[in-house]
């Protein structure tokens, strides 16, 4: 059966790695981004199975059209990737420019949630969503709140969402991709080292040194996330980089009933302290 697969930020960076690595597999790619010149010309090299749709996320109504466009070119949309996003504002939350603060939950929290409505119910013969988290869904990312909330409120919907869509073959994950040299990481570069803090320095090293991650392999884990081996793996958010992901249905049943990849509260006895009886 050939898939289809709609994929949001596909005119560069991870998307366009993602779109490539489905494509491999014989699968029909709808892609998405602002951009429409980058789409094309990553529509004319691969020829064939490509569809492309230009839409602002940080619109409202903008995945409501994607959605319609997806499903007025193929019947089916059996893998949906919410990859698009933006880094937001950068500095102290406080002295944020609030409507940039609130474009950044749109693109990066409201607009993938929004997609998922308009896709899941017509998720028919079942369905793989991948939601993209990142930096700050786990640890605090200071002078990044925005983007930091976007991701966090992402990884917990997608586990919602998990459990609703159980019963109809749709599962619902969460990767992180690992620090990649894209047009999003340069933003950390390009702003204000002040209003960035601690960051700065690392993410100017990782760059020149050449340490990020290759985007080729978030991009097979999106694929092997969505094929039929990953089919018991739902509501997780899984490290590209940490993660043993390539033989993580072999673990697919203790995985499941348990806590790990996911969201949790630690608490003392998490960190081997004993405040109860002290
Ligand atoms: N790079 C990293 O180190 C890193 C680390 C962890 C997680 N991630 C996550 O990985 C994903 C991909 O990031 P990336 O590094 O590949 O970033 P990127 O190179 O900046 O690409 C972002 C993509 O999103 C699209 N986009 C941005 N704003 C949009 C909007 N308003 N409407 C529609 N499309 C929009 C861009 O296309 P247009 O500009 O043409 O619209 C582009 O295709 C993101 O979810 C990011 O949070 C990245």
């Amino acid at each position: 059966m050939k898939r289809n697969v709609l994929i949001t930020g596909a005119s560069r960076g991870l998307g366009e790695a993602i779109a490539r690595e489905f494509w491999k597999t014989g699968a029909h790619v709808l892609l998405t981004a602002r951009g429409l010149g980058a789409l094309e010309a990553l529509r004319n090299e691969l020829g064939e199975r490509v569809s492309l749709f230009a839409a602002d996320l940080s619109a409202s109504g903008a995945p409501e059209q994607i959605a319609a466009w997806a499903f007025e070119t193929v019947p089916y949309v059996d893998v949906l990737v919410n990859n698009a996003a933006i880094t937001g504002p950068i500095g102290k939350f406080w002295l944020n420019d609030e409507a940039a603060w609130e474009e950044t939950m749109r693109v990066n929290l409201l607009s993938p949630a929004a997609l998922m409505r308009a896709v899941i119910p017509r998720m028919t013969r079942g369905g793989a969503i991948i939601n993209l988290s990142g930096g700050g869904a786990t640890a605090p990312r200071a002078n990044f709140s925005a983007y930091a909330a976007a991701k966090t409120a992402l990884v917990l919907l997608s586990e919602n969402i998990a459990v609703e869509a159980a019963g109809m073959d749709v599962r619902v994950n969460c990767i992180a991709p690992g620090v990649m040299n894209t047009e999003l990481l340069r933003d950390v570069v390009r702003a204000d080292a002040g209003d960035v803090g601690e960051e700065f320095a690392k993410v100017e090293r990782m760059i020149a040194d050449g340490k990020t991650m290759d985007p080729s392999i978030p991009a097979r884990l999106c694929v092997y996330l969505a094929s039929d081996a990953a089919r018991g793996i739902t509501g997780r958010l899984i490290s590209a980089q940490w993660d043993p992901w390539t033989r993580l249905h072999e673990f697919a049943g203790e995985l499941q009933p348990s806590d790990v990849y996911t969201l949790r509260r630690i608490v003392p006895k998490d960190r081997d302290k004993d405040w109860e009886t002290t």
